[in-house]
């Protein structure tokens, strides 16, 4: 049976769950006010398509099977499920989410890829049916990575997030159900934490953005793609594992190691990022640099799958 996701604005991250949806062999309808919106899309499309076809395509996929229209009320029309992708702020989000859940047919999900807000803030405006309307938060690049955080809001049942942990397993996704509702989610919260500290850093001039890039590629991240944080730890605890850890570095923690509070945004530190990180890219242009990134993923997918083969969606295929 063909499937319908309906993607609602389509930048970096609409554009990522167009190119997933069509790759898993699903009919995609898009809606975006931008009038270069579809020639964008399609030539983003073009530019993922040779690492989703080596990751390997559903039977039928296709990115003939993209439609655009003129209006939301329009994307909605059949959908098996919806896909929120409008800028971060929340007054367009709930103006947005509201005309949907008015337009769509109610047992239809609306999953919001909002980076930050609460599902029970977004569901504000919504009459018609607001449990439906969910956080399903994606990780950039959406066709590659397969992490979706789905977090409900008050209006919401375990019905609903059962469906929607269903139907992003269809996207051949990894679905993280959140416990309860906050900011950032889980995910965002640590970046969040790691990319305060470096700002930190670059404007303490502490270390340049290259050096601070290195610390992660040639250490810390290698073994987060493996084992996240925690198990990570534990391994540094020796055989003891954990406890033995938390007894010889707990006690670090309490010292001023972190600052926690965002540094300004000074005009000085963007410049400093900026030019760090232009003089990191050499040159190349950001398409050149996701081309190299999502080999390096695909590769990087198999790998994981290799030595943690139990895990779920880690391999991005259905
Ligand atoms: N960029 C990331 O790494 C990332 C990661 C995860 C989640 N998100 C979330 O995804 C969402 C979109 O972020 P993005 O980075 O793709 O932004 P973006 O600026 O690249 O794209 C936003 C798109 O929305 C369109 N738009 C504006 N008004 C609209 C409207 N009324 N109806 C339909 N479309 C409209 C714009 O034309 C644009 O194409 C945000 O909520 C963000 O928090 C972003």
């Amino acid at each position: 049976m063909s499937r319908q996701l309906s993607v609602i604005g389509t930048g970096v991250i609409g554009n990522g769950w167009i190119a997933r949806a069509l790759a898993r062999g699903w009919d995609v309808v898009a809606f975006d006010p931008a009038p270069e919106a579809p020639q964008r899309t399609r030539a983003f499309v073009d530019n993922a398509w040779p690492s989703l076809t080596r990751l390997g395509l559903a039977e039928g996929a296709s990115p003939e099977r993209l439609t655009f229209v003129e209006s939301p009320e329009a994307a909605v029309a059949g959908a098996d499920l919806i896909q929120e992708n409008v800028p971060e702020r929340l007054d367009l989000k709930r103006e947005i989410l509201a005309a949907l859940d008015a337009a769509a047919e109610p047992e239809v999900l609306i999953g919001s890829s909002t980076s930050g807000f609460k599902p029970s803030d977004l569901q504000q405006d919504c009459t018609r049916a607001p449990g439906r309307v969910i956080v399903a938060h994606p990780f950039n690049p959406v066709y590659l990575l397969p992490l979706v955080e789905l977090v409900g809001g008050d209006a919401t049942t375990t019905e609903h997030t059962r469906r929607g942990q269903a139907l992003y397993r269809e996207l051949a996704m990894r679905p993280l159900v959140v416990r309860r509702e906050i900011e950032g989610h889980i995910a965002d919260r640590l970046m969040e934490a790691l990319w305060r500290e470096a700002l930190h850093l670059v404007n303490d001039g502490v270390a340049t953005t290259e050096e601070i890039d290195a610390a992660v590629v040639y250490g810390c991240g290698l073994r987060w793609s493996l084992m996240g944080t925690f198990l990570t730890f534990h391994l540094a605890g020796g055989e003891p594992g954990m406890r033995h850890m938390l007894e010889q570095f707990g006690p670090a923690l309490k010292l001023p190691w972190t600052k926690l509070e965002a540094p300004e945004l000074t005009d000085e530190l963007i410049d400093k990022v900026v030019a760090g990180c232009e003089h990191q890219a050499a040159g190349r242009p950001v398409s050149e640099l996701d081309r190299r990134r999502d080999d390096f993923l695909v590769e990087l997918l198999d790998l994981v799958q290799k030595y943690w083969p139990e895990a779920e969606g880690l391999q991005g295929r259905i």
